[in-house]
């Protein structure tokens, strides 16, 4: 039997009872995709999945990222499943050191965009029995509720442009940075795209603010003046304390997380050598948006 248990003031759930590394059942699957809906960030403890149970799990929520900057950070043999890792093997990085350690929404930047990132905890680092590299979590559904009726009346039906770009050069300035400049065809592959700032959750039905600072660059159709007074006040306003859950990993935790109302950031406390590693599935929000995964958490 599942059971779901709430672990933060809005965002955050432990779920426990089922083993994702067998087929889900139609209920579970059910309980899941509403408790997406309901605390965003759901942890799975005590797992243990090979890359292809990582991805089958994964594949039920929809199709899965192939990304861009992946060749050597990817499971051999499987490139859905990116290795983060500050391991170095024989002088080489087995996997990206430093993703996602500024404040971000997965993959806002590409269409469709992402729903959930499924991260497995393959080893966590501890100091003094407290475990390091933690991951923080922002409700943008409780932010957005918040904002001044004069805001929500003026970015409703406004777009933003997202550009994977923005948070790549921003970790390139980062002192001993891995990452290289992406590549005329990785930017490419990658052209910056427009979303509506307000985003309506297709499971809860809640509105969220949708303009992550990690990826927005700009408000579309407005002066550069414009644009960036009204991101500087959203900005500041999505990146507010009383937003904030923080998960503590332990290994072997499956943490999903969903993007569509959720900013998150990775804490870099720890040293190189003090390891994190983990394994990673991204999610698109395709199937999330589908009838039938409406009729599903109906059911
Ligand atoms: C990611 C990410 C956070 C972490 O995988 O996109 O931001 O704590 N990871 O590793
Ligand atoms: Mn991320």
């Amino acid at each position: 039997m599942l059971t779901i248990t709430p672990i933060g003031r809005t965002l955050g759930a432990r779920i426990e009872g089922v083993d994702l590394s067998r087929p889900l059942s139609r209920a579970d699957k059910a309980a899941i995709l509403r408790a997406f809906g309901r605390y965003a960030v759901l942890c799975f403890p005590k797992q243990s999945l090979d890359p292809v149970q990582h991805k089958a799990f994964a594949r039920e929520f929809g199709s899965l990222e192939v990304n861009v900057a992946a060749g050597h950070y990817t499971v051999p043999g499987h490139p859905e499943v990116m290795v983060l890792s500050n391991i170095v093997e024989n002088g080489k990085p087995i996997g990206l050191a430093d993703a996602g350690q500024d404040w971000h929404t997965d993959m806002s930047y590409s269409e469709p965009v992402a729903f959930l990132n499924v991260l497995q905890a393959i080893k966590v680092p501890f100091r003094d029995g407290v475990p390091l590299g933690c991951t923080e979590f922002l409700d943008m559904a409780a932010a957005y509720d918040d904002l001044p009726a004069a805001i929500k009346m003026r970015i409703e039906g406004m777009t933003a442009t997202h550009d994977f770009n923005k948070f790549w050069e921003e970790m390139l300035k980062r002192p001993g940075t891995q990452r290289k400049p992406l590549t005329p065809e990785q930017r490419a592959a990658k052209p910056p795209v427009s979303h509506p700032i307000v985003l309506t959750h297709p499971i809860s039905g809640r509105k969220a603010l949708y303009c992550t600072v990690g990826y927005v660059t700009h408000i579309d159709g407005v002066s550069k003046a414009e644009s960036d007074e009204l991101l500087a006040v959203l900005f500041a306003h999505q990146l507010q304390e009383k937003y904030k859950y923080k998960h503590l990993w332990s290994e072997g935790d499956v943490l999903c997380w969903d993007n569509l109302w959720t900013m998150h950031n990775a804490v870099a406390d720890y040293r190189p050598d003090e390891h994190r590693h983990m394994r990673r599935c991204q999610v698109m929000a395709d199937w999330v948006f589908s009838p039938e995964a409406k009729a599903l958490a109906a059911a």
